[in-house]
């Protein structure tokens, strides 16, 4: 599989890459991971999609107090992003102890821990369900991450009526072995969920590289 991707950590993971590999990968990156992504590929996601997920919270009537979960929060991004807008109750889970401790020292996450997304019945997510306003999970369901199962994560977490905000590449939106097209479905007909909106944002200024951003109401 083409990862069309430059960056020297980035090569590293392809579809076949295990979650232990994974972990070691961020552990080696976690110190640059910033500077890399933001400075020299233009990594702006997380900005986009904080925003668009607070402009949604605001016309549904929700404060800055808002309960969010950041799935996959890594070294915590998406949390400077929502702290610059104010946001004040906002938690953090990632499968890296090296990136939450990178997370930590922002102090933008009320409570940041590790967890596992993707496991059976979100048994090893670590949290109960219903706990959240929000959830929002940006450059997880991307290559060599989380597949289609992770989003199962999404609706245990966030209570009905709540919404759920997160990015999928778009070099494999469409990939059978990602799943996501026919599970997003799958969980429409079970009414777990049901679609708010879905744009195309630029994820890697520098290479122009795209994602789609999707937004759920959870049911
Ligand atoms: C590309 S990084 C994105 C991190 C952050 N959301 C951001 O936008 O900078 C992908 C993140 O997904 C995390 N991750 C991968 N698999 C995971 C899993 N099964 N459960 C939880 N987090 C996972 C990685 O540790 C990493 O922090």
């Amino acid at each position: 599989m083409s990862t069309e991707e430059s960056h020297q950590h980035l090569k590293a993971i392809d579809a076949q890459t295990t979650e232990q590999e994974l972990i070691e990968i961020y552990k080696t990156w976690s110190e640059t991971y910033d500077k890399d992504v933001t400075k020299d590929l233009g990594y702006v996601a997380p900005k986009l999609a904080a925003e668009q997920l607070s402009e949604k919270l605001h016309e549904r009537g929700l404060s800055k107090n808002a309960c969010i979960i950041d799935l996959g929060c890594g070294t915590g991004l998406v949390g400077e992003h929502f702290h610059k807008l104010g946001y004040t109750n906002v938690d953090g889970l990632d499968i890296s102890p090296a990136l939450i401790k990178i997370a930590e020292k922002k102090q933008v996450y009320k409570t940041l821990q590790c967890g596992y997304m993707a496991s059976d019945e979100c048994k090893d997510l670590g949290i109960e369900a219903n706990q959240y306003d929000a959830a929002i999970c940006i450059g997880v369901f991307t290559i060599g991450h989380v597949k289609s199962k992770g989003f199962d994560d999404l609706i245990h977490v966030v209570k009905p009526g709540g919404l759920v905000c997160f990015t999928i590449r778009e070099c494999i939106a469409n990939d059978p072995s990602y799943g996501y097209f026919e599970k997003m479905n799958e969980l429409c007909e079970l009414k777990k969920w049901r679609p708010v909106s879905k744009n195309n944002i630029v994820y890697h200024q520098v290479n122009n590289f795209k994602s789609w951003l999707y937004f759920y109401e959870i049911l």
